[in-house]
């Protein structure tokens, strides 16, 4: 098991070299230790949740002609690896459900999809996912804040993709949000503290705005 971990490792490393808008290995890494983590405190399949948290973004549709084509290459790779057929179907069952999507995708249909949804949002938020949204903006070239443009509300997976605003709208507009559609206990107790941190954030980044000193 911990060699063909390794293999997948190697695998995905090679895939994501050079990308910039913050999909690169060391996200995949932070989501699979986290997926690692509440597949123990939660009783899910820690193998499927590994595997799958450690293919979730190669499979992702940004990196690809289709959705399909994402999802073939995934099953492709299962296959050479000699992952038998009811593991191959949790693991792509739960990547398909991980992506946000503007709010649009459908839920996750079991612990294993739960687990790795939330070990990637967590990802989103805190820190690192302050981190991450700036340099996302940055490498799409939005400003950092935009005071005029509206929040907006709800969007079709679309808007959220190909329409942006600036990195404080992403905090309103998904970031804020992720708290609140944690799956697990595990899930919620971590994103709790990391949701504060966003508050936090935002609070001293909105004052330092209006020149407050
Ligand atoms: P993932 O595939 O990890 O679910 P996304 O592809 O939606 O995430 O986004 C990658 C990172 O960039 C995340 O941290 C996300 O919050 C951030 N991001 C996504 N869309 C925007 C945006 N419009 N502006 C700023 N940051 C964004
Ligand atoms: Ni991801």
């Amino acid at each position: 098991m911990k060699k063909l971990i390794n293999e997948v490792e190697i695998r995905v490393q090679n895939f994501f070299e050079g990308d910039a808008t913050g999909h690169d290995w060391f996200h995949t890494d932070r989501v699979r230790k986290n997926a690692v983590h509440i597949a123990r405190e939660e009783g899910a399949d820690e193998f499927v949740c590994e595997m799958a948290a450690l293919l979730h973004d190669v499979a992702d549709d940004k990196f690809h002609q289709s959705e399909e084509e994402g999802f073939k290459l995934v099953e492709e790779w299962l296959l050479e690896w000699g992952v038998e057929s009811s593991q191959r179907e949790m693991i792509i069952q739960s990547i398909e459900t991980v992506s946000y999507k503007g709010g649009n995708n459908k839920p996750p249909e079991r612990l294993e999809g739960e687990v790795v949804q939330d070990a990637d949002r967590i990802d989103a938020i805190g820190a690192i996912g302050v981190a991450r949204t700036f340099m996302f903006a940055g490498a799409y070239g939005d400003s950092m804040y935009v005071p005029d443009l509206e929040v907006r509300d709800n969007m079709t997976k679309e808007e959220y993709r190909n329409k942006r605003s600036s990195a404080i709208h992403h905090f309103y507009e998904k970031l804020l949000k992720l708290k609140g559609g944690m799956k697990t206990k595990t899930g919620q107790k971590i994103a709790e503290k990391r949701h504060q941190y966003l508050e936090d954030f935002l609070t001293q980044f909105l004052e330092e705005w209006e020149g407050r000193r």
